[in-house]
C-alpha cells in the first residue's frame, strides 16, 4: 500500500462496540476512514451506515467483493469470529478482530493459517494495552523495579444486569449470543478477565504452564459461568490466581497485581509500585509510591489501536497484536475452563 495512504475498513457486525470502532475510526481521517458496513441484521447495518455515511450491506460476502475495502474489523459474536475472519482473509482482507480471538484455540489457530496464507494481517483488538498504566507499569518491569516476578493477581468483580444477557450494555442489538457457551465460549472468563490476562501476560512476559480452577453459574440464568476461581502456574515458578464473577453484589474488583521478589505493581491510575530498591528512578525506596498517568477514555485506547493497525498495513509493518499474541490469554482461559471441566490441573497449549 501507497505510504500516506488512508486504510478503508469496512465494518463487519455493526453492533454495541462496532458503532464504537466505527467512531474512532472516523476520527482519525489522516490515517483510516469507514469505507462500508454489513451486519446480518438490516436495521444495524443500515444504522451504522448512515452514522458514518457508508453504504451498508446484509451479506459478508458483497462487503469482502468490494474494491475500496482494504481491512475489515469484525466485531461479531465470538464463535462467528472464525468464519468471517477466513471468509476475509481468503478475499484479500487485513483484519482487526474484537477480542477474544475466538471460542477455542482450534478456531484461533485456523484463523492465524489463513491469514499468514493470505498474507494479510490479522490483529486482534485488545485496545486496553494502549492504557496509561500498562505503559508505564512495562516501563517499570523492564527497568527490574520489583525483581523476579513471583505472582500475579487478577480479580474481576463484574455485577452484571438481567438485561445485558440479552442486549449487552446499551441494548443497541437484542441477541442471546453471551447466555451461550457454544457461541460465546464462555462467561465472565473469556468475555471481560479475559483483557486482564492479556495486558498483564504481555508486558510481564509471564507464560502460563498449567492452571487448575473451578468454575459455576450460581445465580444467572444462563449457560457460562457467573462465578470463577483459578490458580495458575507460569514458566519459571511465578503463581497465579484469576477471580471472576459476574454477578459481584457491590462489585469491587482489585484489579491486577504484580508481585516481585523486590516490589508490588498495582495497575490503575495512579499506578502504584512498592519497591526494595533503591535507585529506582521516580520510586522511593521501601515505600508506596504513587505514580499519576495521564486519563484516557476508552475510545481514546480505540483510536490508538486502530492508528497502530492502519499504520501496519499501510506500511506494511506486522499487526500490533496479532493473532498469535492474542492466542496467549485465550489458551490460559481454555486451560481453565477445561480445569474446571475436569476438576484437574491442564497444561496450557
Ligand atoms: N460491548 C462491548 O463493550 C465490547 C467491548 C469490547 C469488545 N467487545 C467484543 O466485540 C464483539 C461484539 O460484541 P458486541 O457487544 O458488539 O455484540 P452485539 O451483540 O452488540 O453485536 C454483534 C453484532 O453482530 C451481528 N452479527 C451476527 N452475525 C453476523 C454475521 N454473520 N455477519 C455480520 N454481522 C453479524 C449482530 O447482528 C450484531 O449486530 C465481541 O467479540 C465482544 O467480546 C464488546
Amino acid at each position: 500500500m501507497a505510504p500516506g495512504k488512508v486504510v478503508r475498513f469496512g465494518l463487519i457486525g455493526c453492533g454495541e462496540i462496532a458503532v464504537r470502532s466505527g467512531a474512532a475510526i472516523a476520527s482519525i481521517p489522516d490515517v483510516a476512514k469507514i469505507a462500508a458496513v454489513q451486519d446480518i441484521n438490516e436495521a444495524m447495518a443500515k444504522d451504522a451506515g448512515e452514522k458514518f455515511g457508508a453504504p451498508h450491506h446484509t451479506d459478508a460476502e458483497a462487503l469482502l467483493a468490494r474494491d475500496d475495502v482494504d481491512a475489515v474489523v469484525v466485531s461479531t459474536p465470538h464463535f462467528l469470529h472464525e468464519p468471517l475472519t477466513v471468509q476475509a482473509a481468503k478475499a484479500g482482507k487485513h483484519v482487526a478482530c474484537e477480542k477474544p480471538i475466538a471460542c477455542t484455540l482450534e478456531q484461533a489457530d485456523r484463523m492465524i493459517a489463513a491469514c499468514k496464507k493470505a498474507k494479510v494481517l490479522l490483529s486482534v483488538n485488545y485496545v486496553l494495552r494502549y492504557d496509561s498504566d500498562v505503559k508505564k507499569a512495562a516501563e517499570l518491569l523492564k527497568a527490574g523495579a520489583i525483581g523476579k516476578l513471583l505472582r500475579y493477581q487478577c480479580n474481576v468483580m463484574a455485577d452484571k444486569p438481567e438485561s445485558y444477557w440479552s442486549g449487552g450494555w446499551t441494548g443497541r442489538v437484542k441477541t442471546d449470543w453471551r447466555q451461550s457457551k457454544e457461541k460465546s465460549g464462555g462467561g465472565v472468563l473469556i468475555m471481560n478477565a479475559i483483557h486482564d490476562l492479556d495486558r498483564v501476560l504481555w508486558i510481564s512476559g509471564l507464560k502460563p504452564l498449567r492452571a487448575y480452577a473451578e468454575s459455576d453459574t450460581h445465580v444467572t440464568p444462563v449457560e457460562v459461568e457467573d462465578n470463577l476461581a483459578a490458580v495458575v502456574r507460569f514458566e519459571g515458578g511465578a503463581i497465579g490466581s484469576v477471580d471472576a464473577m459476574s454477578c459481584a453484589r457491590g462489585r469491587e474488583s482489585f484489579g491486577n497485581r504484580l508481585y516481585g521478589s523486590d516490589g508490588q505493581i498495582v495497575l490503575g491510575n495512579p499506578l502504584r509500585v512498592f519497591t526494595t530498591k533503591d535507585g529506582v528512578p521516580g520510586l522511593k525506596k521501601d515505600a508506596w509510591t504513587e505514580i499519576p498517568l495521564e486519563k484516557l477514555k476508552g475510545d481514546d485506547t480505540r483510536r490508538a489501536y486502530f492508528a497502530d493497525f492502519a499504520a501496519a498495513i499501510r506500511d506494511g509493518k506486522p499487526a500490533p497484536i496479532s493473532g498469535e499474541a492474542a492466542r496467549v490469554s485465550l489458551a490460559l482461559c481454555a486451560a481453565i475452563y477445561e480445569s474446571s471441566e475436569r476438576k484437574a490441573p491442564v497444561d496450557v497449549r
